[in-house]
């Protein structure tokens, strides 16, 4: 590099020396595994975050996230091109700046920019001439350019030319075995093309394949498709649930029956509710946008009333189906399985099983839950149930009036478990149906 390098070559030329140090601002289930694969792709990298004990954890060789391994993060900050801090005077050392802080909904699920905001406002304060900043936190499009390029902006470089900026989704499937960080294709678009092909350069040289698109705007747009895709056919197929029950059909046969045509049909499961961070939330950000253009999101808004209506439609089964066995769900014992929205990961935001526990709870039941994943289940922005999780044993499950299956945890699969369960609700097909009698076992 010479003194004389413009901005786009300085950093350029960084990236592809494998000299450019990378900040990862939000060191969450996105950030973390962004910053380790960046270090472990021979890239210096440098992790924000606004909670001191994530730093602190990390270099002490812990990992807050279960399916990323202690061994992982100990491995990579052993090597010392790692370090973790809450201290944001050290982005002006980072030639790329990848911001992955949440973007959750507000009260009347309006979006909640707040975290994004602040984050560009700590960025523009320290802004230098060659470097990139990429926005990963899932938003509407326009975002990018409407809310990070004017702070950006604001102190007199030009985007393009003195700095660069992008946005480039993430897609991460916590405690997916086939597809990790690195060898799922990540999709880029830039506030202009230079700023594009800065960010595809930096991917590139951590991840197996990298899409680039015409715009910001394009690379927001495509994340939430494929976010509303698949909130749309959850809604779809939890429909055909209540339908189909209706009928006396069981929903999961056909959906086993349905996924053998090779071609055009996806097979989509329904479940007592969404959860996670995304599918529950994203949709609304792009809803919330549709209004500014005088458009209704209507397959948004549907699927997002069909998928809330399931909590409630599972607690309605399982007073019907107590009231078919002579009990009153006031004063019963109801355990729900699971606390995390999915199998087999320690992630309970947003989960659905909340709902289930208030539901049961407001109808004077006695909860309590079933987590070897969530030992104790944390107070959050909506619930605070003051609970821990019980032993996952037979006798335990004998104890209580309702099983409420939640979760398709692999612990919950030992039919033994259910050797003397009264009633299980299964939401998730783990009970096979002639495992138990008829009345102990109810799909919903
Ligand atoms: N979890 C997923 O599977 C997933 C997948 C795709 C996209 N996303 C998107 O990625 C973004 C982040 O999600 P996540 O799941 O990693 O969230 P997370 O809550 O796990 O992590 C966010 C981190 O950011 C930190 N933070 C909050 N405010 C900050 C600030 N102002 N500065 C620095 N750090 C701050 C928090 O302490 C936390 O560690 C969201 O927009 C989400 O929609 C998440």
């Amino acid at each position: 590099m010479t003194s004389a390098a413009s901005p786009v070559e300085s950093i350029r030329t960084r990236i592809e020396a494998r000299e450019a140090v990378v900040g990862v601002i939000g060191l969450g289930y996105v950030g973390l595994p962004l910053a380790l694969l960046f270090e472990e792709s021979g890239f210096p990298v440098v992790g924000f975050d606004v909670d001191p004990e994530k730093p602190r954890a990390l270099h002490a060789g812990a990992s807050y996230i279960r399916h990323i391994g202690p061994e992982r993060v100990a491995a990579s900050f052993r090597r010392g091109r790692i370090r973790a801090t809450a201290d944001f005077a050290k982005l002006s050392e980072c030639d790329a700046i990848l911001v992955c802080v949440p973007t959750p909904l507000g009260r009347h699920r309006e979006p909640d920019l707040s975290y994004i905001r602040s984050t560009a406002d700590v960025i523009a304060r320290q802004l230098r001439p060659g470097q990139l900043v990429v926005l990963e936190s899932t938003t509407y499009p326009g975002t990018t350019r409407e809310e990070l390029l004017p702070r950006l902006s604001a102190g007199g470089l030009a985007c393009g030319r003195d700095f660069f900026l992008a946005f480039s989704p993430e897609r991460e499937d916590p405690g997916n075995e086939r597809f990790s960080t690195k060898n799922i294709p990540k999709v880029v678009g830039g506030i202009d093309g230079a700023s594009r092909d800065v960010a595809v350069a930096l991917y590139a040289g951590a991840l197996d394949r990298v899409v680039p698109v015409s715009s910001a705007e394009v690379a927001e747009s495509a994340k939430l498709l494929e976010n509303i895709f698949r909130s749309v056919n959850i809604a779809l197929v939890n429909e055909m649930k209540v339908l189909f029950d209706r009928m006396g059909i069981d929903v999961w046969e056909v959906i086993e029956a349905a996924k053998t045509k090779p071609f055009g049909f996806m097979p989509f499961y329904p479940g007592p509710g969404l959860g996670g961070h995304c599918i529950p939330l994203d949709p609304f950000y792009l809803s919330w946008k549709a209004a500014e253009y005088g458009v209704w999101a209507r397959f948004i808004e549907l699927a997002g009333e069909i998928n809330a209506s399931m909590p409630r439609y599972v607690v309605d089964r399982t007073v019907e189906a107590l009231n078919a066995q002579g009990k009153s769900v006031k004063g019963a014992r109801v355990l729900v399985l699971g606390l995390s929205y999915k199998a087999d990961i320690d992630d309970d935001r947003e989960s659905p099983s909340f709902e289930l526990l208030e539901g049961f709870r407001d109808k004077g039941a006695e909860i309590a839950y079933c987590d070897p994943y969530v030992p104790v289940a944390r107070k959050g922005r909506h619930h605070d149930l003051g609970l821990a999780s019980v032993p996952c044993t037979a006798e335990e499950f004998a104890r209580h009036d309702a099983l409420v299956i939640s979760t398709a945890h692999r612990d919950f699969k030992d039919l033994a478990l259910y050797a003397k369960a009264r009633l299980v609700v299964d939401t998730r097909n783990v009970v096979p149906p002639a495992a138990l009698a008829p009345g102990v076992l109810v799909r919903a």
